[in-house]
């Protein structure tokens, strides 16, 4: 409950500021993606049909999504301390559980 209450807060407040919150959640070193997944996102981000994300083709890459992790973007938190290999793995599980990008031929069977 206290959990809530407090991802609340940092939603309004980046509502409010029109900028990021920072999340200080730190992974352990050699944690995989899927861990670090479970720890810090999955509050957030829940997974449907077995994919979690639906990113836009230009943004559905290793870098992208890292800058996301750290950075953040409008409502979504950065994580300044998931970096290195951690960054690395969890960025890789992102992109792994993304939606793949239907083309036109398979849309139309
Ligand atoms: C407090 C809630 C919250 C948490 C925690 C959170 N996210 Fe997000 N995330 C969001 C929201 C909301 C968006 C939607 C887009 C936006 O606001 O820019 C988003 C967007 C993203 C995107 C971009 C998706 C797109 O379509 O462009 C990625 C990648 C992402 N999050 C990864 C993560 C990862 C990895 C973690 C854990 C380390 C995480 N998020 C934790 C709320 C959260």
């Amino acid at each position: 409950m206290k959990r809530l209450t407090m991802l609340s807060a940092a939603t309004i407040i980046a509502t409010i500021t029109g900028c990021s919150v920072s999340n200080d959640f730190t992974p352990v070193a050699g944690n995989s993606g899927e861990e670090i997944f479970s720890n810090a996102c999955i509050d957030c981000h829940t997974p449907e049909n077995g994919y979690i994300y639906d990113i836009s083709p230009e943004k559905a890459n290793i870098e992208s999504i890292s800058a996301i992790i750290s950075k953040g973007e409008m409502v979504m938190p950065a994580f300044p301390n998931i970096q290195g290999a951690e960054l690395t793995a969890i960025s890789e599980f992102v992109l792994a559980k993304n939606k793949p990008v239907v083309s036109e031929d398979a849309a139309s069977e």
